[in-house]
């Protein structure tokens, strides 16, 4: 392949990265609006009805599809852009530039491989009870009873250390993430860039520390 086809399919892997990594981002918000509920005290009722409507509204079961395509993606197209960054050998004045954006790369896919391992852990949690891979606390209804799984999860300190760890490495997958994913979209400019990693910085804090409070509120609580 010649270098320009070579350049062009590197590029288009790291915009297309960038473009789903910001929609996985964005549905952490949503995730993360729905999970706060847990905490009031309601007995669950708001977090049962926010789950519900989202169980039951198709244009949630087809973004369902589109996001777990998007983590699939997102993850083989991270490990090929880590691959490539490996081999890519710094020559001349070049150096300084490849060897800060290959310790970047490498830094991510050890946050993203802790993700990785958090999301099979999560999944054996909830949502392979909900498809029924897996047996669960079940509701008088039939339907699985994630309020008080993640109230009984939660109140084992084990998991929540596991939990707030992989947190953290989520919010430093993020800050990282999102700065690069503007960077690679061409948002790259001393007007924007300040702008870009502050709004990353907050961005990557609300959700982890907001996902953190959680499990936290929780076993200390003891809701
Ligand atoms: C305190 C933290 C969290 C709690 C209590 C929690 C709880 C849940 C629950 C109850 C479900 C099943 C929802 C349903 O399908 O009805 C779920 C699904 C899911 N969670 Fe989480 N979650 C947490 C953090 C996270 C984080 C940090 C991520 C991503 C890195 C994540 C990714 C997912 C995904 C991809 C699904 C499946 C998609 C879906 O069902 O919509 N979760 N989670």
């Amino acid at each position: 392949m010649s270098n320009s086809l070579l350049n062009y399919a590197s590029i288009t892997k790291k915009i297309s990265m960038s473009i789903i990594g910001l929609f996985l981002a964005a549905f952490l918000l949503v995730h993360l609006t729905i999970n706060l509920m847990l905490l009031l005290d309601d007995g669950g009722e708001s977090f049962r009805a926010a789950a519900e409507f989202m169980g039951k509204n198709p244009v949630i079961k087809v973004f369902e599809i589109i996001l777990f395509s998007a983590f699939i993606i997102h993850i083989l197209l991270g490990i090929i852009l880590w691959f490539q960054n490996n081999a890519a050998r710094p020559i001349g004045y070049q150096r300084a530039n490849i060897t800060k954006t290959s310790l970047m790369s490498k830094y991510m896919i050890h946050t993203g491989i802790i993700i990785f391992i958090f999301l099979g852990l999560h999944f054996i949690h909830f949502y392979f009870v909900k498809i029924g891979l897996v047996s669960g606390l079940m509701g008088e209804d039939g339907h699985p009873d994630f309020y008080n799984s993640a109230l009984e999860l939660f109140k084992q300190p084990l998991y929540v250390i596991i939990y707030i760890v992989s947190f953290l490495a989520l919010g430093f997958h993020l800050n990282h993430a999102i700065q690069s994913g503007f960077q690679s979209l061409g948002w790259e400019h001393s007007k924007y860039t300040p702008a870009v990693k502050a709004i990353s910085t907050i961005y990557a804090l609300v959700i982890s520390v907001g996902f953190t409070i959680i499990p936290l509120f929780i076993l200390i609580a003891g809701k």
